[in-house]
């Protein structure tokens, strides 16, 4: 997930000094991508393959100033989420099989980014509070109660592993208009 300036943690130029030599940036798919509606599986187990792929994704998330990243959008195909909603890009948070066991019945309209969805940033509506319960990158299992951007954030991940991109909250005609404006912006980036 992207935040708009609103709701935006102070992002700085980038998290390059988290960057490693040993991780690598991954290419983000782009919507309408139809591999962005792919429905994610489980994670079988928490191994150093899975540890690897979570520090590149984190590598990618902070390098595109990102403040959540579902595996769904590069193109892992596995119900793992990492996000960093602090100010200081330093509390990377991992959740692998997550589940909503609670969200609260008080809903807020929230203006919304995607790094699936470049430029476009439109309100959707969400639980103001979840508990989720996941995994960490060591397999323990924990309960996280979250309220504010970083509620916002997780169910924003969470419908990616479902397959669902934020801008199919939607009205049709607004999406229509995402997909021309996102397809010129493509036709432009390859004349040049
Ligand atoms: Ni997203």
């Amino acid at each position: 997930m992207l935040a708009p300036a609103s709701m935006a943690p102070d992002l700085g130029d980038n998290g390059g000094s988290f960057a490693s030599p040993d991780m690598a940036l991954l290419p983000i798919l782009v919507y309408p991508d139809p591999r962005l509606h792919t429905v994610a599986q489980p994670v079988a187990q928490v191994d150093d393959a899975l540890r690897r792929l979570v520090a590149d994704m984190l590598e990618t998330m902070y390098d595109a100033g990102g403040i959540g990243l579902a595996a769904t959008q590069v193109d892992h195909h596995l119900r793992l989420v990492v996000i960093d909603v602090s100010e200081d890009r330093d509390q990377p948070m991992t959740l692998i099989n997550p589940e909503i066991v609670w969200a609260s019945e008080s809903k807020k309209l929230n203006e919304e980014g995607c790094l699936s969805v470049p430029g476009i940033y439109d309100g959707v509506e969400r639980s103001t509070a979840v508990k989720v319960r996941a995994q960490d990158d060591q397999g323990q299992e924990r309960v996280i109660e979250a309220d504010g951007l970083l509620a916002v954030c997780i169910q924003h991940e969470m419908d990616h592993l479902k397959g669902k991109v934020f801008v199919e909250y939607l009205s049709l005609l607004k999406r229509t208009r995402i997909q021309t404006k996102l397809a010129k912006a493509r036709r432009e980036a390859l004349r040049t």
